[in-house]
């Protein structure tokens, strides 16, 4: 016998529930704070982070899985104040000194001057990447996302869903792309007045410690790498659309050629003068 309707939708409703908690983030579930002892917080039943920063130490945390390939949003709320002299980095990583990272790292400011959104991609230990951005909004006053999307056609950074920077894979006129080396995903707050502001002019005033920074909302859709396996989350490749092949539609890249004419503060690809023999092979071709 059929059960009574409202039975039946009472299961869907319970197995809805179970689906969405298995997305839902937990910053108990999915990272362990690695350093900084109780500078670092998971708080409100793992739905908030806090990181510190005092004179005697930052602190930071770590996913416990590793990623090969990822669509990862973080919301973040900055140091606010005079944060002049601290580093808030969140960024992926692999091991090893051939390493792969994507980075985003947050350098902080006077009150009232612009953070500085300091960008790079890694492959196999090199760097040298560098983008950097200032933002057209106040990262302080409220929580915004901060994403990575990393799948086999490229890297795309954004900031509340508005695309940034994308490094493209271009394997195929030789550039290094990451795509065999799991990463994890790390975050932390620390000092670096030796050259985060205004290239170290500026140091870190600790009468206004500790600093903080906020997470929260976690999302991650990945392929998380164990034991040689790879497991995606279902929705990476629906029908060829999902996450795992996304890329930018015209009105996307429209919007990141605005953010980078108009926010753009540094890009690796115009500076002359750091390589005299040329720039780097992907400079030259076509985003
Ligand atoms: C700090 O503010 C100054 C002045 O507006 C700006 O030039 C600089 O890019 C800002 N960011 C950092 C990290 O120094």
């Amino acid at each position: 016998m059929a059960p009574p309707p409202s039975f039946s939708s009472l299961l869907l409703f319970l197995s809805l529930l179970s689906v969405s908690s298995v997305f839902c983030s937990n910053f108990y579930n999915d990272f362990e704070i690695t350093w900084g002892n109780d500078r670092a917080k998971i708080l409100n039943n793992g739905d908030l982070l806090t990181l510190s920063l005092d004179r005697g130490s930052g602190s930071g945390f770590q996913s416990k899985n590793v990623y090969l390939y990822g669509k990862i949003d973080m919301q973040l709320k900055l140091v606010p104040g005079n944060s002049a002299g601290t580093v808030t980095t969140y960024y992926l990583k692999s091991q090893g000194s051939t390493w792969d990272e994507i980075d985003f790292e947050f350098l902080g400011n006077l009150s009232g001057d612009p953070y500085t959104l300091h960008t790079n991609v890694y492959t196999q230990g090199k760097g040298d990447r560098e983008q950097q951005f200032h933002l057209w909004f106040d990262p302080t006053s409220d929580f915004h996302t901060y994403s990575i999307l990393w799948n086999p056609q490229g890297i795309i950074f954004s900031v509340d869903g508005t695309p940034i920077r994308k490094f493209k894979n271009h394997e195929s006129s030789g550039v290094l792309f990451p795509k065999k080396q799991p990463m994890r995903l790390y975050s932390s707050l620390w000092n670096a007045d030796d050259w985060a502001t205004r290239g170290g002019l500026v140091k870190t005033d600790w009468s206004k410690a500790p600093f903080t920074a906020s997470y929260r909302n976690f999302n991650a859709d990945v392929c998380v790498w164990s034991g040689g396996v790879s497991s995606c989350s279902s929705g990476g490749n629906v029908g060829g659309r999902g996450w795992l092949s996304e890329n930018l539609d015209i009105t996307r890249q429209q919007r990141m050629k605005w953010v980078q004419r108009n926010y753009m503060i540094y890009n690796y690809c115009t500076d002359a003068k750091r390589f005299p023999q040329g720039y780097p092979p992907e400079c030259a071709i076509a985003p």
